[in-house]
C-alpha cells in the first residue's frame, strides 16, 4: 500500500459525497418531472448541512444544467464545499488546449476559479492516454483544479494514466467508476486493490445501483424510464439480497436498504457519491454514516450479491 501523495490526501478523508447526474438530466432521470430545481436546492442543503461537502458533477449532466445549478447554490452556502466535475472526450476535442479550455467553461458556469478534482468522464481510444493526462496536468499547473482523475478507466488504462501524470509530477487522485452491492467487478477484477496499493481514491458511482438497492423497485414495480429496460433481468432476482439488507439494518437500530448499501461500499474502501433528487433521499443517504456494518456482516452481503451478479 503507498500512502496518498499530500495533495490528493484530502479525497481519501471524505466519507460520501454526493451525485449531481440527477440535477437537469432529463434523459435517464425525468429532470422537470416531479422534481426540479427546489427539491435538487433541498437536497444539496440537507447534504451539506449532514458534513457531506464533495459534490460530483460534469459537463454532461443535463448538458451544463448540473453545474449551473451547483453555481447557484453555492452562492447559497457559507461552507465549504468541494466540486468535482468531468471532461466529456468527445472525438473532436483532439486539439491541444481542449482539457484547459473545457474546464475554464465549467469553472465560468459554476462561478468558481478552480474545482477540487477535474476527471475525464470516459476513455477515448481515439484520444490517446499520454495526450489526455497532458491535458490534465495542464488544468493542475495553471492551477484550475486541485488534483486530476479518471472515471471508467480499466485496470490497463489507469496504469497508464498513473504513469503518464507521473511523467509531469501529478500525482492520479482517483478513479471513479461504477460499484455497488449490484455491480462488483472493480472489485472482483483487481482495480480496487490496485488503486488502494496506489493511493488513488476509487469513488464509486451508482452506489444504490440507481434506485434498485433501496427496495421500492421489482419486477412488478419498476422503475420510470430507461431504467426499467436497463434492470429487466436484474430486478426479478434481487428480493433475496433486499430481504438479507433489510435485515441487517434492523440489526443496526433501523438502518435503511440505501443506508446498508452506501455504508457496505464504504466498508470496502470505496467513496459512495450517491444521487439525491430531494431532501428526504439526501436526509436518508446521509443516515449511511457514523456507523459500520460488521466484517461479517459484508461477508453475508458479498454471499448473497454473488448469487445474483457474477
Ligand atoms: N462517471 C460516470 O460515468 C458516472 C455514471 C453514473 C453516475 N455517476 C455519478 O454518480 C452519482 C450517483 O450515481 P447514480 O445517480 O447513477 O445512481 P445512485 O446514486 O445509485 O442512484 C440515485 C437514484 O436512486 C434513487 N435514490 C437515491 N437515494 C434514495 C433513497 N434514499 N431512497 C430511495 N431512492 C433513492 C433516486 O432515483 P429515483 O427516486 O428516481 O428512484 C436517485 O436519483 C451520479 O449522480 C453522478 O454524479 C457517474
Amino acid at each position: 500500500m503507498s500512502e496518498p501523495s499530500s495533495g490528493t490526501r484530502f479525497l481519501h478523508a471524505i466519507e460520501m459525497g454526493l451525485g449531481a447526474w440527477q440535477w437537469g438530466d432529463r434523459v435517464v432521470w425525468q429532470y422537470g418531472h416531479g422534481y426540479g430545481e427546489g427539491s435538487v436546492h433541498e437536497a444539496f442543503k440537507v447534504s451539506v448541512n449532514e458534513g457531506i461537502r464533495f459534490i460530483d458533477t460534469a459537463e454532461l449532466y443535463g448538458n451544463g444544467l448540473s453545474e449551473r445549478l451547483l453555481g447557484r447554490f453555492l452562492k447559497d452556502t457559507d461552507q465549504p464545499v468541494l466540486i468535482a466535475t468531468k471532461f466529456f472526450p468527445w472525438p473532436w476535442r483532439f486539439y491541444k488546449g481542449a482539457i484547459p479550455h473545457a474546464l475554464k467553461a465549467s469553472l465560468a458556469r459554476m462561478n468558481v476559479e478552480s474545482v477540487d478534482l477535474y476527471q475525464i468522464h470516459w476513455p477515448n481510444p481515439l484520444l490517446s492516454t499520454d495526450s489526455l493526462m497532458e491535458g490534465l496536468a495542464e488544468c493542475v499547473k495553471s492551477g484550475l483544479t486541485r488534483t486530476v482523475g479518471v472515471s471508467n478507466f480499466g485496470q490497463t488504462r489507469m496504469l497508464a494514466a498513473y504513469s503518464a501524470l507521473a511523467q509531469h509530477n501529478v500525482p492520479l487522485a482517483s478513479n471513479q467508476v461504477h460499484y455497488s452491492l449490484l455491480s462488483r467487478a472493480v472489485e472482483k477484477n483487481g482495480t480496487l486493490a490496485r488503486c488502494k496499493e496506489l493511493g488513488i481514491r476509487l469513488i464509486a458511482y451508482s452506489p444504490i445501483e440507481k434506485g434498485l438497492l433501496a427496495g421500492k423497485y421489482s419486477a412488478l414495480n419498476p422503475p420510470p424510464g430507461a431504467r426499467a429496460r436497463n434492470y429487466a433481468s436484474l430486478l426479478p432476482k434481487i428480493q433475496p439480497l433486499l430481504k438479507l439488507m433489510t435485515e441487517i439494518g434492523q440489526d443496526h437500530g433501523g438502518k435503511s436498504n440505501a443506508q446498508v448499501a452506501l455504508n457496505w461500499v464504504i466498508c470496502k474502501g470505496g467513496l459512495p457519491i450517491p444521487g439525491a433528487k430531494d431532501a428526504v433521499q439526501a436526509q436518508e443517504n446521509a443516515g449511511a454514516l457514523g456507523w459500520r456494518l460488521t466484517e461479517e456482516e459484508v461477508t453475508r452481503l458479498d454471499e448473497a450479491s454473488d448469487r445474483i451478479v457474477e
